[in-house]
């Protein structure tokens, strides 16, 4: 093989973990040429599928990745699906190297009795909706009056705070006519949010907290007798500052006044219940029941018996993500990885699968913010470096236009940057006339027509 062409690398995945590693490896001395392939015909993964709409400056971060593709050292193939549309087998044709940052989509797995009644959903696939994933149904059922969400982390917060917010209060954002329509028909008045544990063991950030409490029309609730700490809880709090003004915020809303809670609509935050059931009628959900725990002393909980039946018609499971195995490549069934050290993937034996890595939620699993899979990134890429540092030109097939050739014989419908620029000015047009960021386009058969000029 020549070794006097570039390095070509893969990456599959064009979410911030990807973007990054593309980013750092095109920065670094090796002679390299990446292409990063997505799935989706528009790149930025849960930062344009994840982050919530209300959430601009976060989703701001996307001009920082847009910047990265747009210099032209990066060459972005969307609507491309590994295992679908290419294999490893054929990757290794066309590229020396391969990262996988395909990231995490799906809800983790609550396995309690009525889990799977009509009324039941994984957070993933409400947020998926109301952020416009181009693969998820158009329409969302919101008919319950009195919703459960389980789960004390961040995602459960991005659920309550979107069902509980009045519609007209979105209206800045790039919410698309689907979610505004949905949303609108809404007769929710009351959103619990279950924490298994106590108010020092949430996993809220303080920031996305406070921001409840600014929610127009829309009371925080804090129930004083749900409100305990043990000797974990103090020490958790002296510990870090996140803790501490966490625990701040909650106590603050355990003080209010309930006669001065007047607003049309509430976010209750309940601790220390576990889920126990999802209770139903003829498949539909009725209620939710909750055990009640109890602080062991060290910020665990065990249940002490005691049963409270909650009369909600929905329930929203926000209790993590969970990555998906991908075809040929090594998976931690029990972790929901690619069987990785530091990004390097192993198989069984521990082995090292030659030239292939792995980077961002799919290496380390679903937890941390978009700013932790610049780290991962660094990591994975400089192992990447140091070992093909000697001999690491092994396709046969290194020559960039060989892999458009191949993918055009599939007939595969390849999204490129310029194309993807397309459809993010129409975005961003649509958007204009209403004072508006951008008004997303949900369909991917349109958003693929809008790119290619067809539409
Ligand atoms: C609901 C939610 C809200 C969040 N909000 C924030 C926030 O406000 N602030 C913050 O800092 N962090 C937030 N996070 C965390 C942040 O989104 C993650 O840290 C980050 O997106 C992980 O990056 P990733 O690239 O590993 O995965 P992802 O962002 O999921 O990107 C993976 C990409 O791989 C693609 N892909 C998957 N399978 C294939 C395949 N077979 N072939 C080709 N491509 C494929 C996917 O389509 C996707 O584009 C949020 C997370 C969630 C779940
Ligand atoms: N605005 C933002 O910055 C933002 C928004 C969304 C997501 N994110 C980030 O994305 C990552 C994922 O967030 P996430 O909310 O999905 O996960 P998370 O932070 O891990 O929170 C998961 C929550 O579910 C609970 N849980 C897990 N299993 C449970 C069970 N069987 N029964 C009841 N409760 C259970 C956990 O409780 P225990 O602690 O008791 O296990 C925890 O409270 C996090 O790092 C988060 O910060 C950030």
């Amino acid at each position: 093989m020549s070794s006097s062409r570039p390095l070509r690398v893969a990456i599959v995945g064009a979410g911030p973990a990807g973007i990054y590693a593309a980013d750092i490896l095109s920065k670094t001395d090796l002679d390299v040429s990446i292409d990063l392939f997505e799935r989706l015909p528009a790149p930025f993964g849960l930062v344009r599928y994840g982050v919530a709409p209300d959430h601009p400056r976060i989703k701001g971060i996307i001009g920082a990745l847009h910047k990265v593709l747009s210099k032209g050292d990066v060459r972005l193939l969307a609507n491309v699906n590994y295992g679908v549309d290419l294999k490893l087998e054929d990757l290794r044709q066309y590229y020396d190297a391969v990262i996988f940052s395909t990231g995490a989509i799906r809800d983790a797995d609550l396995t309690i009795p009525g889990i799977d009644l009509d009324g039941s959903y994984g957070a993933a696939d409400f947020v998926s909706w109301f952020d416009g994933h181009p693969d998820v149904p158009r329409t969302w059922p919101l008919e319950a009056q009195e919703v459960a969400v389980l789960g004390a982390g961040n995602v459960a917060l991005d659920v309550a705070r979107i069902l509980a917010k009045h519609p007209k209060d979105l209206m800045s954002t790039e919410i698309p006519a689907n979610v505004q329509a949905g949303l609108e028909a809404s007769p929710v008045t009351d959103v619990h949010v279950f924490a298994r544990r106590g108010p020092a063991q949430v996993k809220f950030s303080p920031l996305e907290l406070r921001e409840l409490g600014h929610v127009p029309d829309v009371d925080i609730v804090v129930y004083p007798e749900d409100y305990d700490f043990d000797e974990g809880s103090m020490a958790a709090i002296e510990a870090t500052n996140q803790t501490k003004q966490v625990v701040k915020t909650l106590t603050d809303w355990t003080l209010v006044d309930p006669s001065q809670q007047t607003a049309s609509r509430r976010i209750h935050l309940h601790f220390l219940q576990a889920p126990a059931e999802v209770l139903g009628e003829d498949g539909k959900v009725v209620g939710l029941r909750t055990e009640r725990t109890a602080l062991q002393g060290d910020g665990t909980v065990k249940g002490t018996g005691e049963f409270h039946d909650w009369p909600v018609q929905a329930v929203y499971r926000a209790v993590g993500y969970f990555g998906s195995p991908l075809p040929e490549i090594p998976f931690d069934d029990l972790k929901g990885v690619i069987s990785n050290r530091e990004g390097r993937v192993v198989d069984l034996d521990g082995e090292h699968l030659p030239g292939v890595y792995a980077t961002g939620w799919i290496k380390r699993g679903p937890v941390g913010l978009i700013g932790h899979t610049k780290s991962d990134a660094s990591e994975t890429v400089r192992h990447l470096v140091e070992d093909v540092a000697d001999d690491g030109r092994t396709a046969p097939h290194g020559e960039p236009q060989q892999i458009l050739d191949f993918l055009a014989e599939r007939g595969v419908d390849v999204v490129t940057w310029d194309e993807f620029s397309l459809l993010d000015a129409h975005e961003l047009s649509l958007g204009e006339p209403h004072g508006r960021e951008r008004i997303k386009v949900v369909p991917r058969e349109e958003m693929i027509d809008i790119a290619k000029g067809r539409a």
